[in-house]
């Protein structure tokens, strides 16, 4: 499993403190938002870029936005881990998919709540990385949606034995985090639940705990 600490829910006045509390996730998330794909803006390459700097950890950037391939390249030159694109957002998905891999990331894509599985079935020699949005995108802080536990199951059964990450982002806890792995999914972002604890370090490794 692995965990990706969304740095939506931290501190932006102290964002480097805020990173040395998160030391020991796996993954830095990045919510990208332009206001037109989710009704929220959120914060961009800037800020990708100075978190880079003081973080060892590899990034995972989610792009909540319309037109993302205008922009692979751009968010490529940060070196991160991850990029994932909406369903919804890339009308040429495949070639989307391939352009982040040439680039040399992990290709993600992401579904909203009520987006089928359907059409992944077809892109997944293109995939590295399955993002079931357990919340409908756009802010932090929302409670996860119990239907999904239905599509992350459909998804584990979709991935099958191929070398595909199932990742869960919206409303993950150390309430639900086990009933989430149980369904299939082995990464899980999370912000508010991390940030918003009294001890960020010990809210980690208390979901890892969750899970085992
Ligand atoms: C929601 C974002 C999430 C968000 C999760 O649009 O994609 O990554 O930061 O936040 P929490 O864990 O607070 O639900
Ligand atoms: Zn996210």
């Amino acid at each position: 499993m692995r965990i990706s600490a969304s740095i939506l829910a931290a501190d932006f006045c102290n964002l480097r403190a805020e990173l040395a509390k998160v030391k020991g996730a796996d993954l830095v998330h990045f919510d990208v938002m332009d206001g037109q794909f989710v009704p929220n803006i959120s914060f961009g390459l800037p800020v990708i870029e100075a978190v880079s700097r003081c973080t060892e950890l590899p990034l995972d950037v989610h792009l909540m936005i319309k037109h993302p391939e205008n922009y692979l390249e751009q968010f490529a030159a940060v070196r991160p881990e991850i990029i994932t694109v909406h369903y919804e957002a890339a009308v040429h998905l495949q070639r989307t998919l391939a352009r982040i891999r040439e680039l040399g990331c992990k290709a993600g894509v992401s579904l909203n709540p009520h987006t089928p599985l359907d059409g992944l079935r077809y892109v997944l020699d293109d995939l590295d990385l399955i993002l079931v949005m357990t919340v409908n995108p756009g802010f932090g802080g929302q409670r996860f949606i119990p239907a999904m536990l239905e599509k992350i199951r459909d998804c584990r059964e979709l991935i099958g034995a191929r070398p595909i990450e199932l990742q869960v982002d919206g409303g993950v806890r150390v309430e639900n985090i086990r009933e989430l792995a149980e369904a299939g999914a082995n990464n899980f972002v999370a912000g508010s639940a991390i940030f918003q604890a009294e001890d960020p370090a010990a809210y980690i490794e208390a979901l890892r705990r969750a899970v085992r």
